[in-house]
């Protein structure tokens, strides 16, 4: 090791730059805090950072008792890296049928700590829009702007969502709007199976609870989840089906998502066709009145 001169510590501009993209390519695109901290010069930390499932993580306690809980997820707490847990579904499951209300499931949401996305995410990013509406729209998993904001569909792709939807005569007043995952995937990444087996639960109970008419899946992520078969976006896109969500019966329909309209601004021609389908079904449901 060579002796260090503090200015050995100060960086170019390009290798400043070089880092920052590195940092965003990773998924490290917000400052948690003011200041940055060295954990590895904190005493008792590890000179090497932990494996998730390594043997020298295994003296913690287990996740799933209650004083293993980290903190729920708030914006000022440094979060610490995601990491796989030992949860399973079923626990998910029965934390989300115990929830008799929208509002007990946030709560039992914000209070899960079975998925490792929550370890890295801002905020729970639950719903929006109107809870009494019959049209719920599936996103994916929130992105930057969402986990800052804590609503979904906030950010681009969430304004081209509501012009979308205007065109049609549809606002947040007469939608409910809610994401496959609540919790934003570092680096904005595909949520993996099983993040989305372990979040699947509370979104049927969150389906049971608003009891759309209609849901509209946007994207392949979504679609795949709610219509339990790994079918093509492009192919079923459109087309109406009765699905049954936990104990609720509805119909859905495969949209494109928009934010794969705003990388492919071709595709917006589909997704219209689309929005006026949705149009007809809502007009032939009698559903363009105020939700109750
Ligand atoms: N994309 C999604 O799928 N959901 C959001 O909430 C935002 C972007």
């Amino acid at each position: 090791m060579t002796d260090e001169h503090p200015d050995d510590n100060v960086h170019s501009s390009e290798q400043l730059l070089a880092m920052l993209k590195w940092y965003r390519a990773a998924g490290v695109d917000i400052a948690v805090a003011e200041r940055p901290v060295d954990r590895f010069a904190e005493r008792g930390a590890p000179a090497v950072p932990v494996r998730p499932g390594s043997s020298s993580n295994t003296g913690s306690a287990p996740l799933r008792t209650a004083a293993a809980r980290p903190a729920p997820a708030s914006r000022n707490s440094t979060p610490p890296v995601a990491q796989s847990t030992n949860a399973e579904p079923a626990e998910a499951e029965e934390l989300a049928q115990g929830a008799n209300n929208l509002e007990e499931l946030r709560a039992c949401l914000e209070n899960y700590q079975g998925c490792g996305l929550k370890l890295r995410a801002t905020r729970t990013v639950f719903a929006d829009g109107n809870p009494k509406a019959k049209i719920m729209l599936i996103g994916e998993a929130p992105g930057r702007d969402e986990d800052l904001q804590g609503k979904p569909f906030v950010g681009r792709s969430g304004q081209l969502l509501d012009r979308m939807l205007r065109a049609i005569g549809l606002d947040r007043t007469s939608v409910y709007i809610a994401n496959t995952v609540p919790w934003r995937p570092p680096g904005n990444r595909t949520p993996s199976p099983m993040e989305i087996s372990l979040c699947l639960p509370f979104l049927v109970r969150q389906v049971e609870l608003v009891a759309p008419k209609i849901i509209v899946t946007l994207g392949a992520a979504a679609t795949q989840t709610m219509f339990e078969e790994k079918l093509s976006i492009l192919k079923t896109r459109g087309r109406w089906r009765d699905i049954k969500v936990g104990s609720h019966s509805t119909k859905a329909m495969p949209t494109l998502h928009p934010a794969f309209l705003l990388r492919q601004p071709a595709q917006k021609r589909q997704a219209w066709q689309d929005m006026l389908a949705l149009a007809t079904c809502v007009e032939e449901l009698g559903l363009n009145g105020e939700p109750d």
